[in-house]
């Protein structure tokens, strides 16, 4: 499929959102994915996760996946000999649960175009920044050294750019003057466990599309601010 800018992506049709299965990717600690797994379980998203996969066989999420009955797969990258064979087996797994919406909440490798065009408009990511501001890595860190006075996080479509998709939301936090990477990342991750949960919720209502890669909100332009 031919990446298209312009096209219109409905995020899930009407006849699949009382059964939207989330496919969820991380790579580490996963506390955004306890928060989607603890609100799908008491209703507050109208969705199920179907599976975790990590790329880290050590991640702490694998546990959380676990101690929720939940499926998982670990697809290792050191024990592929290159990018495409690790990328081909990761898109072969994603596929097998035939999820709704990918979710990528931690996920630290950077996806194959084909994939993300493949899903295109049923991916989302979590960015720790208040996109276009610090794509990329570090970015609490480069918040407090750029002297940002607000930071945050969006939630966003993912597209062969990274961080660089069509944003559904953002959350907002001040920067004060006494705080380190670590304490901005803790108010950051407050905000993630609010924002989050809201994006799945209206892609799981069938709410979400995209057009000419702007987000639509039951079909209006969406307040990334709220
Ligand atoms: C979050 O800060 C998210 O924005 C970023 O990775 C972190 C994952 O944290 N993409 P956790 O694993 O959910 O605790």
């Amino acid at each position: 499929m031919r990446w298209d800018r312009a096209r219109t992506v409905q995020s899930l049709s009407k006849s699949q959102t009382n059964n939207c299965h989330l496919l969820v990717l991380i790579s580490g600690s996963g506390t955004n994915l306890q928060v989607i797994i603890d609100q799908c379980k008491n209703g507050t998203i109208p969705a199920q996760v179907c599976g975790v996969i990590s790329d880290e066989p050590q991640a702490k999420g694998l546990q959380r996946a676990k101690n929720a009955r939940i499926q998982t797969t670990v697809v290792d990258y050191h024990c592929f000999d290159d990018r495409q064979s690790f990328d081909h087996r990761l898109g072969q797994e994603i596929d097998c649960y035939r999820p709704d919406l990918v979710v990528l909440a931690g996920f630290m490798r950077i996806l194959d175009a084909e994939l993300v065009e493949r899903y295109y408009g049923r991916m989302l990511n979590i960015h720790p920044s208040l996109l276009p501001n610090y794509q990329g890595l570090n970015t609490h860190a480069r918040a407090i050294a750029g002297r940002a006075t607000e930071h945050g996080a969006s939630v966003h479509f993912v597209t062969p750019e990274l961080d660089a998709g069509p944003i559904v939301i953002q959350g907002r936090v001040p920067v004060l003057p006494s705080d380190t990477p670590e304490s901005l990342a803790q108010r950051v991750h407050q905000e993630e466990y609010r924002i989050y949960p809201r994006a799945i919720t209206w892609f799981a209502q069938g709410r979400l599309s995209i057009q000419a890669d702007r987000v639509l909100l039951d079909g209006r332009p969406i307040d990334i601010c709220a």
